[in-house]
């Protein structure tokens, strides 16, 4: 008996996929590179499923039916190259390895070059959903040939998280395109958080609310417009006490963010592709800082020059910090989505936003019910401009702006940080301006180095002879 796939590299994520397939009805071949891991879940969770147990790699491989598929579950980088390497030396042109890893999709883009001149169909999926997820139904986002996912595509799906019938796992597009678009749900997942950390803090500092308290509004706002699987673990971790001091657990917790990468390669992304993703840069930007201790510490006597008190009515600013905290994550998806839509164009991957957003309706770590919203605005019209321009969400905002504004004068008047609320807020007003300072900057590139600029009354490049009252203008 074959196995219709098999995983390699059985931490959490990789067990956990791996039970998932089982339970679904697949036999899954295991395999890890120390055999105590193999056996640990074979003797936990072997009644879940049908598995075939295999010690080196070329069992592995012998255990799969043809075409051959091998999920790759180790750590992103080296370690995947390596597993890679030694698979594509043991298959046969057809088979398909998977790397479900948090891989850079350069190194996807790479990989699959090299793969497809051996013949070999190479997928990058991106995986979302932490442990619970994986082994309950997590969105998966699949990039790779096309005739790789007609045999792969169905167990994948049928092991997907499903929202109204419909599985969280669709085909994303050819090569880097399914870990690229992980890695930007990875973004919009930390600009997500930050701006949770904020109205948090928000109701902390400027309305000295309890946690019990702030935990029971994040409860409130997750039945409302703000559902989301962030707001509802949000409202739990705030709960939580700790067992040792009694306190709310979120009191002892260090205030260092830690990150693995996928944020700052967003934002890396984000600059290559001349992509403003505001809000993502700012909530990589405030862990960073989170974490500069020695800086923190050095600068904890600085100034506040705080201008104002606590706003006076508690229930107002708490509705105006949700409808803060809604303009602000629209413009973070808008922003995600703007990438999305840039890297797509750049590397040809023809990626559906209103697909995309499907599959992230469930499973994965933004899901929210406002995702059915982006949903309803792509498929009205595929070639949105920005999601801030969809009917629902230009509405949206514009019924939250006042709260918005008052959120960020006020955080900006009692001296609390919100760096994501507010260049969001920026982000959002330099949309819509009709005139930008940008004039000014281009005429001090041309002042200082003849960088040229455009007139807004006649079409050409101009450069002028800065300060000479004759001949102010050259046409370039
Ligand atoms: C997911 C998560 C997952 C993981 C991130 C966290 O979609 O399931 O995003 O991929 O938890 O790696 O990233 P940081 O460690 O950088 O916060």
């Amino acid at each position: 008996n074959l196995a219709q796939i098999g995983v390699t590299g059985l931490a959490v994520m990789g067990s956990n996929l791996a039970r998932n397939l089982a339970r679904h009805g697949y036999t899954v071949a295991l395999h890890n590179r120390s055999i105590a891991k193999t056996d640990a879940l074979l003797e936990n969770h072997g009644d879940e499923g049908t598995f075939i147990r295999t010690e080196s790699m070329a069992d592995f491989v012998a255990a799969l039916e043809r075409p051959r598929r091998a999920l790759i579950m180790v750590k992103a980088g080296d370690a995947t190259d390596s597993v890679i390497e030694e698979l594509a030396d043991l298959m046969e042109p057809g088979d398909v390895i998977i790397d479900g890893g948090n891989s850079l999709y350069t190194d996807t883009i790479r990989r699959e070059a090299a793969m497809s001149k051996r013949g070999l169909n190479f997928v990058g999926t991106g995986i979302s959903g932490g442990e619970e997820g994986a082994l309950n139904g997590p969105s998966i986002m699949p990039g790779g040939p096309a005739e790789a996912y007609e045999s792969l595509g169905p167990l994948l799906e049928s092991i997907s998280a499903h929202v109204d019938g419909t599985p969280c796992c669709t085909h994303i597009g050819p090569n880097g395109s399914g870990h690229f678009v992980k890695m930007v749900h990875n973004g919009i997942e930390y600009a997500d958080m930050q701006l949770i950390g904020e109205a948090y803090d928000l109701m902390r500092k400027a309305l000295t609310m309890s946690t019990d308290e702030i935990a029971d509004v994040f409860r409130q706002w997750n039945s409302g417009d703000l559902e989301s699987y962030l707001v509802e673990i949000t409202a739990e971790v705030l709960a939580q006490k700790d067992a040792e001091t009694g306190k709310p657990l979120i009191d002892v917790i260090v205030d260092e963010a830690g990150q693995k990468g996928t944020g700052r390669w967003t934002v890396k992304s984000a600059l290559d592709l001349g992509i403003p993703t505001t809000g993502i840069a700012e909530a990589v930007f405030a862990r960073a800082l989170s974490s500069s201790r020695d800086q923190r510490t050095a600068a904890r006597d600085l100034a506040s020059g705080k201008l104002a008190g606590a706003p006076t009515d508690r229930d107002r600013f708490v509705a105006d910090i949700n409808a803060a905290l809604y303009a602000s994550k629209v413009v973070a998806y808008a922003q995600g989505f703007d990438q999305i839509r840039a890297g797509s164009a750049e590397y040809d991957w023809n990626v559906d936003p209103g697909a995309l957003a499907t599959i992230w309706r469930g499973g994965c770590i933004i899901r929210a019910k406002f995702l059915n919203r982006i949903v309803d605005a792509y498929r009205d019209d595929p070639d949105l401009p920005s999601l801030l321009l969809a009917p629902y969400f230009r509405e949206a905002v514009s019924a939250g702006l006042d709260s918005w504004r008052r959120v960020v004068a006020t955080a900006s008047t009692m001296g609390i940080p919100v760096p994501a609320f507010a260049s969001s807020l920026s982000y959002y007003d330099g949309l819509r301006a009709e005139r930008l300072p940008a004039a000014l900057t281009q005429g001090l590139r041309d002042f200082f180095g003849a960088h040229t600029y455009k007139r807004v009354d006649k079409p050409g490049s101009f450069h002028t002879l800065w300060g000479e009252q004759t001949r102010t203008e050259v046409e370039v």
